[in-house]
């Protein structure tokens, strides 16, 4: 019997090949995992009719933990995003994507080390809408004192286990009085229990100038759910782009782990897709199962491979399909075992 069971959702678009490299890639490093392959969003639709079946619902119940590539949600119309829907389900309240500048990639900025945590089960992301009379339409903003207080918390002892000093917690409480003001006031009281982590409050407007003029003035950031995912794929533009940034969906029983990225429909299918964003979040997950000294050995691979520059895809300059990138990730872990 293998060690771990891990459900995995390949995912629509690029996710089957980024999740296929993580998985090559974990294999090298000698874990012993037990896929659990399972159909989520597009895929499942065309097989069970709906975007989170209960088979995968189930799988994550039994083994705790997933690995997930991304799952299409369609713009204005269509089917609720399943990756709403799994976070929702199965609670998973924190979404975590640290975000650091590695050394070779090119950015505008060097030495970024941000841990991004967003509220992952309510704010606008309910899907309460409805149409008010024609051309007349409203979304519902959700916010309860439970989940801001429970967010904050694990946000500080995020912090105290993590050698994090500050906390910036992201708001638009000028506008939204109640329910930013809500969120906010949450972990104004939270953040008492925690005088040794400083903790301070930004608008998000002028977060976002502060953060793109310079990065290296921030800790970490908590953010609502709407403004967390905005504002963690600025981040990531910070590092790299999309191709980089990893993210753990992490509730009291279960963990879903994926890239922050989507599907990339442009380039879907052409070998050109970077899978480091989701070999960071397989990292992420592997010392969520106590394989630290393998993520130890991943981690360097990467960064090894990267900082010589000579082994790159597309999207950072360089030529290597998603595969051949792969294949000289597991060389470089292959040499450091020998
Ligand atoms: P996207 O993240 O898929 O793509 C944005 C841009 O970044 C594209 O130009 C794409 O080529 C590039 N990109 C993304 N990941 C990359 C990678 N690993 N390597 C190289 N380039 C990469 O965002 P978009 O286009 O807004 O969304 C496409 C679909 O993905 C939508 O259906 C959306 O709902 C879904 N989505 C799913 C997520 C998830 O499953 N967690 C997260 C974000 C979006």
């Amino acid at each position: 019997m293998a060690k771990h069971t891990v459900t995995l959702i390949p995912g629509d678009g690029i996710g089957p090949e980024v999740t296929d490299s993580a998985v090559r890639v974990i294999e090298a490093a000698g874990v012993d995992i037990s896929w659990d392959r399972q159909l989520g969003g597009v895929a499942a639709i065309e097989k069970y009719g709906e975007s989170v079946p209960d088979s995968l619902l189930e799988s994550i119940k039994k083994n705790k933990v997933a690995h997930k590539g991304p799952l299409t949600t369609m713009v204005g119309k269509g089917f609720r995003s399943a990756n709403v829907a799994l976070r929702q389900k199965l609670d998973l309240y924190v979404n975590l994507r640290p975000v650091k500048s590695i050394g070779g990639v090119p950015t505008r900025f060097d030495k970024v080390d941000l841990v991004i945590v967003r509220e992952n089960t309510e704010d606008l992301y309910t899907g309460i809408e409805s149409t008010i009379s024609p051309g007349v339409v409203n979304a519902t903003k959700v916010v309860t004192e439970k989940a801001s207080l429970r967010i904050a918390r694990w946000a500080f002892e995020y912090a105290r286990k993590n050698g994090r000093k500050k906390i910036t917690l992201v708001h638009k409480a000028n506008i939204m009085k109640i329910t930013d003001g809500l969120f906010l006031r949450s972990f104004e009281e939270v953040a008492k229990d925690y005088p040794d982590i400083k903790a301070e409050d930004r608008i998000v407007d002028a977060l976002c100038m502060r953060l793109v003029m310079d990065p290296t003035q921030f800790d970490m950031l908590l953010l609502g759910n709407l403004f967390g995912d905005i504002v963690s794929d600025l981040a990531a533009g910070l590092v790299g782009g999309l191709g980089m940034v990893p993210g753990a969906n992490i509730g009291d029983g279960y963990a879903v782990f994926e890239a922050v990225h989507g599907t990339a429909p442009d380039i879907a299918g052409k070998g050109l897709a970077n899978p480091t964003a989701v070999l960071f979040s397989s990292l992420l997950m592997l010392r969520h199962l106590g394989e630290d000294e393998a993520a130890d050995r991943i981690w360097k691979a990467v960064v090894l491979t990267l900082a010589i520059g000579k082994h790159r895809t597309h999207d950072l300059g360089g030529t290597l399909s998603t595969q051949q990138y792969t294949d000289e990730l597991i060389k470089e872990i292959k040499s450091r075992s020998n």
